[in-house]
């Protein structure tokens, strides 16, 4: 035996041990998992990626092996040697997949000890995040978190399947770049043979995959990794992977079409859920206008209702006032929510102002009108016409918002969700998808007083509204589209331009000149004079689908190696200083802010 594998190896998995394998020798390599000592016999769970089986060890059967087995602790990395053998009658252990079996040792050999570890691996219990971020390594031995890398790889591998069986190429671009226009800050790589420059981390291969259109790829995709320097939330991390898709000569029909097949698939190959197309469709406008936000949770209903050409009427001055003023009422009903008392109102009233609203109008429907603090300043016919609009029953609540259209929408798309919390009316275990189309091309950032582009600037505009870019670019819809589930910004992409005059046209309107467009964005210019497809993609997130596959709320619990809120890796310590050589050398001196 040569000396490089001297010990015991493993002849199968422990996890896979069922009846029909009874009698047979198995060499098993794993972790202890559990020990119990039970006076003259020992027993372990013997755990694998497979999964964990118990092994006996009994001095009768094995004496050098039950000597070794004294000293063994919780996650000893063992490999043991023994006979398949039906577990004693009432000693079965139906919960357990290899329940049904144990193995009777008689050789075995710790392949490496282990400390006690700060997170046993054994117990299902809460561990504080901190903890588990610190010992990544052995917070993703625990069952929760194999099976999610398990089933971020199954994701993976079903889409390379699907797309490669749909003629796409998969290409890899740069992570050395220069900046990619996706609206986060950028992290910057100094260059030591170019001082003073910098490579941008992109934010996205936006640009990449649109020259490889033009280079004549026709179909590429990329399971391609992202870099965005922004506030982290429970679906956001600083480095993210998508699913990046780009195709020549299609239209949206296209796109909605492929990313729906592609869902399906995923869907199916990595949970066996059967996903329902075609996915609804809405415009931007209508999202807005049904749910106050551009990525809707379809899974329950509660829409918003226009009540302004009613509220325009009344002698309650935070109605008519606000409409006066161009604002909006709108609100919810809460079916069956009448019997919250006054202090849970007061509550709600803080949530929605905690959401920018200045106050929220309630009325409990009862059987002869609404019993409200403001119902004095309505009529009995405004009354009714109020609860015939939101369809309300005596026994629901309403819940109103008077304000600018922006804030009516944020605050009632927040209130709307939370008391879908409250009042439990989200269905565990399903799926809402949905398209939302035609954003608006540009957003008018009030701060620097100039256009931005809403996704990015090289979604193509709305054919019908070309005419608007010279007179309103504020009206001007692009050929773009989310897919959203569960309220959760799934994917995004668009129709592309693919003229360099429209191009121009775009960046001008954001007060991008000729000379600075050159600057940042010369090449894809350069590009496009040679040729290029008529082209558009889309880019679903990677972690967010893995996220919602395994049923959980934050990204980080779909990634081996996630940062914290802080951007930070506890487990490695980055980001880190570095030695003042290695700054010397990309000839850079820091300037920092003082300590607090
Ligand atoms: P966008 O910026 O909308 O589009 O990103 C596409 C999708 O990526 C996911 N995503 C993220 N996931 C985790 N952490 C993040 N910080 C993060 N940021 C985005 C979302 C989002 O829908 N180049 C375009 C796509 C295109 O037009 O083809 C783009 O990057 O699920
Ligand atoms: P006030 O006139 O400020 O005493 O408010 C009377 C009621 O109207 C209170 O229940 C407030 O919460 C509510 N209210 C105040 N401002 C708004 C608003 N902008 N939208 C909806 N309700 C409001």
């Amino acid at each position: 035996m040569s000396t490089e594998s001297s010990y015991l190896k493993r002849t199968t998995h422990c996890g896979i041990l069922r009846p029909e394998h009874i009698g047979q020798e198995v060499t098993l390599n794993g972790w202890v998992h559990r020990r119990r000592d039970h006076g003259g016999l020992i027993f372990l769970d013997l755990r694998d990626r497979s999964g964990l089986v118990q092994v006996v060890f009994d001095p009768e059967i094995g004496n050098e092996a039950w000597q070794t087995a004294h000293d063994v602790r919780a996650e000893f990395v063992m490999a043991v040697r023994g006979q398949v053998r039906q577990r004693p009658e009432g000693t079965e252990n139906p919960g357990l997949a290899t329940g049904e079996v144990e193995v009777a040792v008689t050789q075995a050999d710790v392949l490496n000890p282990a400390q006690t570890p700060p997170i046993a691996i054994a117990d299902t219990g809460e561990v504080d995040d901190m903890v588990r971020m610190k010992y990544r390594y052995l917070d993703l031995r625990t069952e929760r978190m194999q099976r999610n890398l398990q089933l971020r790889h199954r994701a993976a591998h079903a889409v390379r399947n699907f797309l490669t069986e749909e003629g796409f190429w998969e290409v890899e671009t740069p992570s050395l770049f220069r900046p990619t226009p996706e609206g986060a800050r950028d992290y910057l790589v100094p260059s030591r043979v170019s001082p003073g420059n910098f490579y941008a981390l992109p934010q996205s291969p936006q640009i990449m995959k649109q020259l490889l259109m033009v280079s004549g790829v026709e179909r590429y995709f990329q399971l391609a990794r992202c870099f965005r320097d922004e506030d982290l939330r429970a679906d956001r991390q600083p480095e993210h992977t998508q699913i990046d898709m780009e195709l020549s000569f299609v239209d949206r029909e296209d796109i909605y079409d492929l990313t729906e097949r592609l869902f399906v698939h995923l869907f199916d190959a990595s949970i066996g859920h059967e996903l329902p197309v075609p996915f609804p469709r809405m415009t931007h406008a209508e999202a807005m206008a049904r749910y106050g936000t551009d990525k809707p949770d379809l899974r329950f209903g509660m829409e918003l209702i226009d009540l302004s050409e009613i509220a325009a009427q009344v002698d309650f001055k935070v109605f008519s006032g606000t409409v006066a003023q161009g604002g909006q009422v709108k609100g919810i009903c809460a079916k069956g929510c009448g019997d919250y008392p006054r202090a849970q109102l007061d509550v709600l009233t803080e949530f929605a102002q905690q959401h920018k609203a200045q106050g929220l109008a309630w009325m409990r429907v009862v059987e002869d009108g609404v019993d409200s603090p403001i119902a004095k300043f309505f009529t009995a016919e405004q009354i009714t016409s109020i609860v015939a609009a939101f369809g309300a029953e005596p026994g629901d609540l309403l819940l109103m918002v008077a304000d600018q259209p922006a804030i009516v929408a944020e605050s009632l798309d927040w209130l709307r969700r939370e008391m879908a919390r409250r009042e439990n009316l989200i269905p565990e275990g399903t799926f809402a998808p949905l398209w939302v189309s035609d954003f608006p091309l540009f957003t008018w950032d009030a701060d620097a007083r100039r256009w931005d582009a809403e996704h990015h600037p090289f979604c193509m505009p709305h054919p019908d509204d070309r005419e608007l870019l010279q007179t309103d670019p504020g009206q001007v819809r692009a050929l773009a589209y989310d897919v959203v589930i569960n309220g959760v910004e799934m994917g995004s992409g668009s129709i592309r331009i693919h003229r360099r005059d429209i191009q121009q046209q775009v960046f001008d309107i954001m007060g991008i000149d000729a000379q600075q467009a050159e600057e940042k964005f010369g090449f894809l210019l350069k590009a496009f004079e040679y040729g290029t497809p008529p082209h558009g993609g889309i880019a679903p997130g990677f972690d967010r689908l893995v996220m919602l596959l395994a049923g959980e709320d934050n990204i980080r619990e779909v990634i081996a190696f996630p940062k914290t809120q802080k951007a930070q890796c506890l487990m490695s310590g980055a980001p880190s200083t570095v030695a003042p050589e290695a700054l010397r050398d990309l000839h850079i001196r820091l300037n920092l802010p003082p300590q607090d």
